[in-house]
């Protein structure tokens, strides 16, 4: 089954006001034309209005970063005594389509869980949000050649319990942390490998229809010289994408590469 590529930035902790809208106004341009790649951008909270307005009549979706819920009596928390924090259904409200989820940044660095991102995911589902969900082993797990059961138990976390119609339009990206930030990028033939294991996974859990549907993208030093071998790939569906999508050319040029 052919899956329509999906091209996503995350900005992560970069640009003021004027540096996003610069970066999508020159992204807009560059891609003004583009139908047949998915494309979004994920910019700090702050920058999501000013993003918004920008990407109204082009081909451009608006992302998010991350979201907070919790799972209490059941339900899952949109409001409330939660300082600080952003919930989906405050993110649907500001016209945000797509949210990236577990990230190994915010698993390094805020104590994200596979569990706590499960709660979010959920509330996703629960406001019309979709997720992308964020998996990825660190340099030692694959140099003990744990990978597979590592990604294995992210998917099966973050997934536990929730329902295939929502999950089958959701996208997981595969992201090595010792490929994030680094240069060092995943070989085609190493992303293709665990993207495949990802989707044998999905299989088992959903059945192979939704498994066929599921883009999995991949994420890790993601250039325009490395996206086309990367894309090529059977189960590589899309890119999440770090540094290259500060600069709009860079950016453009990978979603050119999808194509
Ligand atoms: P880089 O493209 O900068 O390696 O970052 C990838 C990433 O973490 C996207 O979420």
């Amino acid at each position: 089954m052919a899956r329509k590529k999906f091209i996503a930035g995350n900005w992560k902790l970069n640009c003021l006001q004027a540096e996003a809208a610069d970066l999508v106004n020159g992204l807009a341009q560059l891609v003004q034309s583009v139908q047949d790649v998915d494309i979004a951008v994920c910019p700090p909270f702050l920058s999501i209005a000013t993003v918004r307005e920008r990407v109204k009549g082009t081909p451009i979706k608006l992302g998010a970063q991350n979201a907070f819920s919790v799972s209490k009596d059941g339900k899952s928390v949109m409001s409330g005594a939660y300082t600080g924090e952003v919930s989906p259904a405050m993110l649907k409200d500001a016209g945000v389509e797509w949210v990236i989820l577990g990230h190994s940044e915010r698993r390094q660095y805020f104590g994200e869980t596979d569990a706590k991102v499960n709660a979010k995911i959920r509330a996703c589902y629960e406001v019309g949000l979709k997720p992308i969900v964020c998996v990825g082993e660190l340099l030692e797990e694959r140099d003990l050649g744990i990978t597979n059961s590592v990604v294995e138990i992210q998917v099966r976390g973050c997934l536990a319990g929730l329902p295939a119609e929502k999950v089958a339009e959701s996208v997981i990206a595969y992201e090595p942390v010792w490929a994030i930030g680094t240069g060092r990028t995943a070989t085609p033939a190493q992303a293709q490998e665990v993207h495949a294991h990802i989707r044998s996974i999905l299989v088992v859990l959903y059945g192979q229809s939704v498994a066929d549907q599921v883009r999995i993208q991949y994420g890790g030093s993601m250039k325009p010289d490395n996206a086309k071998e990367l894309l090529a790939q059977k189960d590589i569906d899309g890119g999440l994408i770090g540094g290259a999508s500060l600069k709009a050319k860079d950016f453009a040029d990978i979603i050119l590469a999808a194509r």
